[in-house]
């Protein structure tokens, strides 16, 4: 009997085969049992019906745990009224290993503390089974997205010796008597290694010691960086809206069962076509005014509620760019038509999901950079390296940071960053 994945069914129709799993849920009406089976790739559901197994396998049947591993052979019959559906019609049933105790996470309501306590068996119920796959497609069209278009996959380091992103934000620890961070971004070496292979990217774990609980902040979330050599603000946000049209395809093309589990409306989705809108921050500003925050003013940050707000005017992603420098990183290039702005943009999704991308042209030359690093207050010496980058023949350069977890909660409509990655750090939260 040849044993098959549930997501496989379909092609085993007539034919008797074993599925492998856990039980879901179960229900029972006289003489059939109905076993709700998953095994990771889908839930299958498998008749046991009075008259086809032994009596042991039919009462086994009305006794088995949720959770419990088992085995069912059957043969694979189309679903009667539903089309594309499969079930199993059960003749045997084996109990692989029943639960020491009862499963808690049961169809009632759960609150937050106990299902994020509990994420390491919450992952298997449909909605996060859900998720975890749209961000694995989203992953997957990241990586295809710069393979297809000759960059080169650069892995960056976890633990540095500078700070990219500011010194407020930082996860210190020992390195041999050293101090080290775990790194916000993999970006300054991005561009070092743009200057070696033109086009460049690094996709990998970052962390922020962000003392802020909301719903869009994690302590260690996923990035993708491209940086490409020779390239302005203007190819940037072109490079920036291109890739984000392309996830959100490749996710409407492959993941329509999990967007109907997590009742995403997709309309919204279709919607995401190059080109984005673009607007200054001046402009942004301008919007704020008119949409209930007399108070903005230039030089304020935007926090999620301006985000929303900005980005509500818009029916797809909307980029913001050239933002007040004092409100920017020490890398970025300034705009030559007004040095108190940078050559900066920020990607803001729509429905509220704020900004899902940071990224800009970066300064290129030493002297304006060297007096960049020291305007921010950063240590010198651990930048040499950097600077060595505009040593040896600088060039033009841009790329930008797309934060995956972000991108999961809007393209899943999911209100809270939390269950868009498997194992979420937070404020407070080191475990499971
Ligand atoms: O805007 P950020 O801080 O930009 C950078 O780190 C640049 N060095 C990237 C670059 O140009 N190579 O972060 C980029 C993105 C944000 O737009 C957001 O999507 C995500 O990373 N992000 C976070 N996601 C979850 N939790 C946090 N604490 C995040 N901080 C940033
Ligand atoms: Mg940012």
């Amino acid at each position: 009997m040849v044993e098959v994945r549930v997501e496989e069914l379909g092609k085993h129709v007539g034919e008797s085969v074993t599925v492998r799993g856990w039980l879901y849920h179960r229900r029972s009406s006289g003489k059939l049992h109905f076993l709700e089976v998953r095994d990771g790739t889908a839930t299958v559901q498998c008749v046991v019906f009075k008259g086809n197994v032994s009596p042991e396998t039919f009462l086994l049947a009305d006794h088995i745990q949720q959770e419990s591993a088992l085995e069912v052979m059957g043969t694979v019959k189309e679903h009667a009224r539903t089309p594309g559906l499969y079930e199993l019609d059960a003749k045997d049933v084996k109990l692989l290993a029943p639960v020491a105790r009862e499963y808690p996470i049961g169809p009632k309501e759960h609150g937050t503390d106990f299902l994020m306590d509990h994420r390491h068996l919450w992952l298997r119920s449909r909605r996060q089974h859900a998720i975890v796959r749209v961000r694995h497609t989203i992953v997957k069209a990241v990586r295809d997205f710069f393979d297809d278009r000759g960059f080169t996959l650069i892995d960056a380091p976890i633990l540095t010796s500078n700070a990219c992103e500011g010194t407020s934000t930082l996860f210190e620890t020992d390195y041999h008597g050293d101090k080290a961070y775990l790194t916000q971004s993999g970006q300054l070496y991005m561009e070092a290694a743009a200057a070696a292979f033109g086009r460049v990217y690094c996709f990998g774990p970052t962390f922020r010691a962000e003392k802020s609980k909301t719903r869009r902040h994690l302590a260690e979330f996923w990035m993708v960086e491209p940086e490409v050599a020779f390239l302005d603000l203007e190819g940037d946000m072109r490079l920036a809206e291109d890739f984000v049209a392309h996830i959100v395809g490749r996710v409407l093309d492959g993941r329509r069962e999990e967007l109907k589990v997590l009742e995403r409306d997709t309309t919204a989705l279709d919607r995401v076509q190059a080109p984005f809108p673009r607007i200054t921050y001046g402009q942004a500003i301008d919007i704020l005014h008119e949409s209930g925050h007399p108070e903005a003013k230039v030089g304020d940050d935007f926090g999620a509620d301006e985000e929303t707000a900005i980005s509500g005017r818009f029916d797809r992603p909307v980029i913001v760019h050239r933002y007040p420098a004092e409100l920017k990183a020490f890398y970025f290039k300034r705009d030559p038509t007004d040095d108190t702005l940078t050559l900066n943009m920020d990607v803001l999704a729509p429905e509220g999901y704020g900004e899902i991308i940071g990224g800009g042209q970066r300064e290129d030359d030493l002297a304006t950079l060297e007096a960049s690093l020291e305007a921010h207050k950063l240590p010198r010496a651990p930048f040499e390296w950097y600077l060595d980058v505009r040593r040896y023949g600088t060039f033009q350069h841009a790329g930008f940071g797309l934060g995956i977890e972000r991108t999961v909660a809007w393209i899943c409509g999911l209100p809270h960053v939390r269950e868009t990655i498997p194992f979420p750090r937070m404020l407070n939260r080191l475990a499971p």
